[in-house]
């Protein structure tokens, strides 16, 4: 077995004499020697795990609508729009318009601004459980001061989460995303709520928070049952702890966040990346009770921020959020559906074995028959990276993993293109896989 995170997500991939590589290298010299500079400053020659590969990562010039474009100068269909944030595209023109009005209005001061008031009161009214919410500048911040809330309420400084769950880059999070426990981390199996519920029974008075996501999604999008959502939230209260619902990713899926999916009302709510219009955000959201931590007139919980709720970002979420229909949800939906099909179709032409995770407008692509119980340990790492690459060679741009999500902008000809783009990459791992 080969952990991702540990390897770079495709250090394993194909080897040097790899005509796939081969032809990467060759399409892509001026993002190769960006990377080679970046190295040098930059230890792994970049910021964002997320965004490295070997042998290196592409280096992007611009993005617009469905397309990222490189500095060598290729166009790429993207599908995974930053991992989700991007739920309206690249550049999306009213998006665009008001970030740009508000950067002429200036981009950040220490004192109120309506833009947060309006995304906030968004926010409010599609949640159910959040009466109100907080910002951050990342969904990593907002998980650290989910926790810190859950930490003054009950006065414990534990937490438990799912085995490869994530809630950002903090190491309480990390380690669970690596499948270890950590000194304040318990782990647990998602989906099984009687090892939870064990976890908890036995630890229960340590733990001030359990942490779940609806639908695991660097875990290889798996969504959670509802009975076990239910389950662990009522375990989460009979041991004193909140039940915290990480929705950063899960958002995109309903109008009112994943939970009105499930209909699970957690405590708190962890907010970000589409929220934000494709500026850095993050947010914690939920009852009043749990929010009074915040109240000038009864401070428990001290959280400032230079750039929180920062103009330009409320000002982009705000359009972002109001755009994201239930309509518009519904077709990304249908089309996502499509592509599973599709590839399913495509990698079985090829002679491939296959299995596809879906949830909503995301997916996950395996080259194993079952999909594992995580994307992040997994069986098919060489085929996945060798994929990767001749995807992108045929202009197709997807997480190293064989993660996608769609965006709003979208067409059932951008589907049909993708897989044309799949189809060609599938016939080069295929002659490759015989080599
Ligand atoms: C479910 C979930 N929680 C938290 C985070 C962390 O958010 P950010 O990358 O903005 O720190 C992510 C990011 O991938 C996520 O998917």
């Amino acid at each position: 077995m080969v952990s991702q995170l540990t390897s770079g997500f495709n250090t394993q991939a194909a080897p040097i004499a790899s005509p796939i590589l081969k032809t990467y290298r060759a399409r892509t010299r001026k993002s190769a020697a960006l990377f080679e500079a970046a190295q040098r400053v930059m230890p792994g020659g970049n910021s964002r795990q997320a965004s490295f590969w070997t042998p290196h990562p592409l280096a992007i010039e611009r993005a617009e609508g469905v397309h990222l474009f490189d500095v060598d100068g290729r166009r790429y269909l993207d599908m995974i729009n930053n991992y989700t944030s991007m739920v309206h595209g690249h550049a999306y023109p009213p998006i665009v318009a008001a970030a740009e009005r508000q950067i002429r209005r200036g981009t950040g001061w220490a004192a109120g601004n309506r833009m947060q008031n309006r995304l906030a009161e968004q926010i409010v009214a599609r949640i159910s459980s959040v009466d109100q919410v907080r910002f951050t500048n990342s969904g990593t911040e907002a998980g650290a001061l989910a926790f810190t809330i859950a930490r003054k309420i009950t006065g414990r400084r534990k937490l438990l989460m799912a085995r490869y769950g994530y809630h950002g880059s903090l190491m309480e999070f990390e380690t669970g995303s690596f499948g270890h426990e950590g000194p304040i981390t318990y782990l647990a199996a998602f989906n099984d709520l009687a090892n939870f519920k064990a976890v908890l029974a036995k630890h229960g008075n340590e733990i001030a928070a359990v942490f779940l996501e609806p639908v695991l999604g660097s875990g290889g999008v798996i969504p959670a049952t509802p009975e076990f959502l239910k389950g662990v939230k009522a375990a989460a209260h009979k041991a004193g702890a909140l039940f915290i619902l990480d929705e950063v990713l899960s958002f995109r899926f309903a109008t009112g966040g994943c939970q009105e999916h499930f209909d699970i009302k957690p405590d708190l709510t962890m907010l970000g990346k589409a929220i934000g219009g494709g500026f850095p955000v993050g947010a914690v959201g939920g009852a009043a009770e749990f929010m009074k931590v915040f109240d000038p007139a009864d401070l428990k919980v001290f959280h400032t921020g230079t750039y929180n709720a920062n103009p330009v970002t409320m000002a982009a979420g705000d359009v972002a959020v109001r755009e994201l229909t239930g309509e518009r949800i519904a077709v990304m939906h249908g089309l996502a559906e499509k592509l599973k099909d599709g590839l399913i179709r495509a990698v079985k032409k090829a002679g491939l074995p296959v299995s596809v995770n879906h949830f909503g407008s995301c997916l996950n692509l395996y080259f194993s028959a079952a999909a594992p119980e995580s994307s992040i340990v997994r069986e098919d790492t060489k085929i996945m990276g060798m994929f990767h690459h001749a995807a992108l060679n045929h202009g197709l741009f997807l997480a190293p993993r064989g993660m996608m999500a769609l965006s709003t902008v979208m067409t059932d000809a951008h589907i049909d293109e993708a897989l044309e783009r799949a189809g060609a990459a599938l016939k080069d791992v295929a002659a490759e896989v015989q080599l």
